[in-house]
């Protein structure tokens, strides 16, 4: 745990140079925009520990697993969202010395990430082994208007000098990436071209080949006065450079400014690269840096309207939730229905960039509630457009029939990881997949994605689930065997209760929604069934059959879903009586050590008792709960959120705190020693779920938003606001009322503690106030 990162409600704050922790703040401070993003590495050159990072979204790279030995159906290959060119370098030679940070003595260093209007700005002083004093002061940002383009303000201003200083501003496309399996460089250069103010180089991926072009225009002032420019194009492998030089006088400032922009070919025809991205160029830079900056400034005006969270009381805690909710915002839009949400977003290479059931259990939650409902519906676009992929990679496995089972990593529709404990047996993404059709559904009401979509995948789905069951002569029931759950420290698990339960839900869904299609729209019905080859009533009713004869583990002795045959036959040693210094245990113990003992990982059972909450009585959670949390060490991130929502809904609400507390920070305070590799951007999904599912107890029920709300103890007030068809409101909780504004949109019917309030569109703003119920004794 860190906690060199100053509070602040709106920014987040580096306060002197901590080149130990460079790699983590990089992470932190990492920029984005949804179509591409950076690590916070620095513009000019850096000699000190650093992971250079530079993505764009949905390019990527399936690198060969360095395995041995493989068995049938293992995927060949980890696809990663490769680190892409560089263009944030300006390198700065004072006087025949390179500016470079771990070379000099930095007198004065701050980094600073203001989330509220999306840029990044660094100042330092430094003094170089020549004795040349420098002040700097860095700004920049991806732009939300121009998703493919950024922009740079570099600003020096010599301290104690006059003299040469030559700045080499550049686009580097020679670039690795940390974790590629053979060393390889994934990209091939295309072509490149310097001018005098700028210049650009076009690559292309192996084996993808997908071709992207960065280019940057460039423009300088000198105290403040445009200056004209004399450039030296420097031109290596994959680089373009523009050298000058300019005579700077003590305390005069030379800024640089540098316009960049990233094409890809999935954008374009890669013929037609070059000029577009010329455009976009002279585009921008017509615009200027400071118009760039305030478009960037209203645009996160824009997303904080939607979806800012306000907690009065407690500024870590009010920082912690902007982050989480910033990082969000920056990793995807919901623009494109072909990118997705990588558990690193663009903050380092970790789980290469791709899609996990994260998107569907963790994601669409927060997404539903704060951005417009395409955001989500092109988050299940994403899925329905990989169907055949997800068909195909369940034929390879033996499947028929046009089952499905979506990969458990994916970048383009395919199974890209080969860990055979995950892609063969964690099968459970599956569920999460139609879990989120479902969400999106109850929470829009927007029947009609699930007649021209959401019904096709539901039946490959159930068709998967109808074949991976198998009947036990021995049990006289349906069995499903040799599975992995949510909780990755048990594989090759027989009837893990998660999975059947989930595949019983998907099948009984899918059964639901083809009769409500088929009552719907007889038309669209017959064509999909006619298309897909679905016999109704046979199929059907074998999912009926299931349904009714699926063996669910349960056990009577302690009145508790069992998470798998054979779990209570493990040594039942709780978490608390584990010795700290052999925490966290997949870094301390062998994976074998591992897989025998009784923890958890994450979520297991609680991940179905929440997804289902409605269906089981609250002594049957507590029940649950008090048996298997005691027992999880909450190695995933994503695992402390799904306990503080369950913990609030059992009124533990210090719990449902502590809980909260291990997410919110998670990345500021680096709690789990990991930040350096970026920051858990699907479990900030998580975070947002605890306070807005979790304290204000947000749940849709019979087409209702409604609200059951606590407040933590150090906070004074929380609020934040939430969009639910059509209409957006601001929920806060203060110690003893609850207020619903409404902000814009229709009048909504909304729930409080179970009363009814009308949230309607008055002269101003309609307040209601319900006075909280005590709090219930834990
Ligand atoms: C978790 C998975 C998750 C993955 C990516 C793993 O540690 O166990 O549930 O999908 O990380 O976030």
């Amino acid at each position: 745990m860190k906690d060199y990162i100053e509070v602040d409600e709106w920014k987040i704050i580096e306060n002197g140079f901590n080149p130990h922790y460079n790699k983590i703040s990089e992470s932190i401070f990492s920029l984005g925009n949804g179509r591409m993003g950076q690590r916070a590495n620095f513009e000019e050159a850096y000699s000190g520990e650093t992971l250079q990072g530079n993505y764009v979204a949905g390019v990527y790279y399936p690198d060969k697993t360095r395995v041995g030995w493989w068995k049938n159906g293992y995927p060949e290959y980890f696809a990663k969202v490769i680190n892409a060119a560089n263009w944030i370098g300006i390198d700065i030679n004072i006087d025949g010395e390179q500016l470079d940070l771990a070379k000099c003595e930095v007198q004065q260093f701050r980094r600073e990430l203001n989330m509220q209007e999306g840029y990044l700005k660094r100042n330092f002083t430094a003094k170089t082994a020549g004795g040349k004093i420098v002040e700097a002061e860095a700004i920049r940002f991806c732009s939300m208007a121009d998703d493919e383009a950024g922009a740079i303000k570099y600003t020096i201003t010599p301290v104690n000098f006059s003299g040469p200083v030559t700045f080499t501003p550049f686009i580097d496309g020679d670039v690795v990436n940390k974790d590629s399996n053979y060393d390889e460089k994934f990209w091939d250069e295309i072509k490149k071209e310097s001018w005098n103010d700028g210049g650009f180089v076009q690559m292309r991926t192996k084996k993808t080949g997908f071709e992207v072009a960065t280019g940057m225009l460039i423009a300088a002032l000198q105290n403040g006065e445009p200056i004209k420019l004399h450039t030296q194009a420097v031109s290596k492998e994959k680089y373009v450079g523009a050298k000058f030089k300019l005579d700077a006088v003590q305390g005069q400032s030379i800024s640089v400014i540098k316009y960049a922009a990233n094409l890809s070919s999935q954008n374009y025809p890669a013929a037609e690269l070059v000029v577009n991205l010329k455009e976009t160029l002279h585009q921008i830079a017509s615009k200027g840096f400071d118009t760039m900056l305030k478009e960037q400034a209203d645009a996160w005006a824009a997303k904080w309207k939607h979806n800012d969270i306000i907690i009065e009381g407690d500024a870590s805690a009010q920082q912690a939730i902007r982050f989480n909710i910033f990082q969000l915002n920056q990793t995807y839009t919901g623009e494109d229905d072909r990118l997705n949400i990588g558990p690193k977003g663009f903050t380092g290479e970790k789980y290469g960039g791709s899609t996990y059931w994260d998107t569907e259990a963790y994601c669409v939650p927060f997404y539903l509630a704060t951005a417009d409902q395409k955001v989500t519906r092109n988050l299940l676009l994403y899925r329905y457009k990989q169907l055949d992929k997800a068909i195909e990679n369940a034929k390879l496995l033996g499947f028929t029939n046009g089952a499905a089972l979506y990969p458990m990593v994916t970048m383009d529709g395919a199974e890209c990881h080969n860990e055979w404990e995950i892609t063969f047996e964690e099968i459970h993404r599956n569920g999460a997949i139609a879990y989120a059709i479902f969400n999106y559904v109850r929470y829009t009401g927007d029947e009609t994605y699930l007649a021209d979509y959401g019904l096709e995948v539901l039946i490959a789905i159930a068709r998967f689930w109808s074949q991976r069951v198998n009947w036990s002569e021995d049990k006289q029931q349906y069995v499903m065997l040799g599975v992995t759950g949510p909780n990755e420290y048990e594989n090759n698990v027989n009837n893990n209760w998660y999975t059947s339960m989930l595949a019983c839900w998907c099948m009984k869904y899918t059964i639901e929604v083809a009769e409500k299609v088929k009552a719907a729209d007889l038309g669209k019905y017959t064509e999909l069934i006619n298309r897909i080859n679905f016999n109704g009533q046979e199929e059907t009713g074998r999912f009926k059959d299931i349904i009714a004869r699926m063996y669910l583990p349960y056990d009577e002795k302690r009145q508790i879903f069992l998470q798998q045959d054979g779990y209570l036959d493990k040594e039942q040693i709780l978490v608390k009586d584990l010795p700290a210094g052999e925490r966290p245990i997949n870094q301390k113990w062998s994976w074998d050590r591992i897989l025998r003992s009784c923890y958890i990982k994450q979520a297991d059972v609680l991940q179905g008792i929440y997804f289902f909450e409605d269906q089981y009585d609250i002594d049957t959670i507590r029940r649950n709960f008090d048996f298997y949390e005691p027992r999880t060490v909450h190695e995933s991130s994503l695992s402390p959120c799904v306990h503080a929502i369950l913990a609030a809904k059992l009124g533990d609400e210090a719990r449902a705190y502590e809980f909260y507390l291990r997410t919110a920070r998670l990345d500021l305070d680096d709690y789990n020693n990991d930040t350096e590799d970026g920051c858990h951007i699907t479990s900030m999904a998580g975070t947002w779920m605890s306070v807005v599912e979790g304290f204000a107890g947000m749940r849709v029920k019979n087409g209702k938003l409604s609200f059951d709300p606590f407040l933590p103890g150090k906070w004074t007030s929380f609020s934040f606001n939430v969009g639910f068809r059509g209409t957006l409101i601001k929920v806060t909780i203060a110690k003893s009322a609850v207020d619903i504004k409404h902000l814009s949109g229709p009048g909504l019917k909304v729930m409080v503690d179970g009363h009814d309030i009308d949230v309607q569109p008055d002269a101003g703003a309609k307040i209601t106030k319900v006075v909280l119920a005590p709090p219930p004794i834990a």
